[in-house]
């Protein structure tokens, strides 16, 4: 078969391929080369191992992610997942997305992971469900100033990406709030975030 790379970014390289007789994607961590090579294979393996923990961590606490399917030296072997990001259809889903999004968060934050990088390219959706993908950044805390950062970075994502949907992030909260048991300290700490992003804008 002949392997296809779907996205090339700055981190990584994501290339589609057949891995046991199923349609793969494989994540590959791009080297870097101002690091000691053995230093930054090794690195880039802890990374990997890492991603592929927390990634099967939220699916288990019903945050649908890819599957992972294996985890080789610096590659990440995951489920295709054959769906368009909510950064190019947010626009046809906004009746539903938003609220889920707020849910799917509040799901990951109980137990006990921040995301890191919630932009909606790291999202694809199939119409009825959202699944995150990239926990690149991910990691275990418990911290509400973590959690607020967390949704602070969707609001400014919105913002950036999806001007004319405002009332998207409301609906965000909602759905957090709906699914959060007490989500007070963390939705002061995004108040506490917003107004120091102005203050250092000025
Ligand atoms: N399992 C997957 N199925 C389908 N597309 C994927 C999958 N994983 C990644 N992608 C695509 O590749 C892009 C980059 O993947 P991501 O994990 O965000 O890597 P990076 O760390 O380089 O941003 C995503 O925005 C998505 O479009
Ligand atoms: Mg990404």
């Amino acid at each position: 078969m002949e392997v296809i790379i779907l996205k090339r970014g700055a981190e990584s390289v994501i290339i589609l391929d057949e891995w046991e007789g199923f349609q793969v994607v494989v994540k590959r961590r791009n080297p870097r080369s101002y690091r000691h090579p053995e230093l930054d294979k090794r690195l880039r393996k802890e990374r990997m191992r890492r991603e592929a923990r927390l990634l099967r961590q939220a699916r288990a606490s019903g945050v649908p992610t890819p599957h992972v399917l294996d985890v080789r030296d610096s590659d990440l072997v995951l489920e295709w997942l054959p769906f368009p990001t909510l950064k190019e259809v947010l626009g046809e889903h906004r009746d539903w997305a938003c609220r889920e999004l707020g849910r799917l968060v509040a799901r990951l934050h109980l137990a006990r992971i921040v995301h890191g990088d919630l932009t909606t390219s790291n999202m694809l959706t199939d119409g009825k469900r959202i699944y995150l993908l990239d926990f690149g950044l991910a990691r275990v805390s418990e911290s509400a100033e973590d959690r607020g950062v967390d949704l602070h970075l969707i609001e400014e994502a919105l913002k950036s990406a999806h001007p004319g949907m405002e009332d998207c992030f409301r609906e965000v909260l909602e759905g957090y709030r709906e699914e959060f048991p007490e989500p007070g300290p963390v939705l002061e700490k995004l108040e506490e975030i917003r107004l120091r992003g102005r203050y250092v804008e000025r």
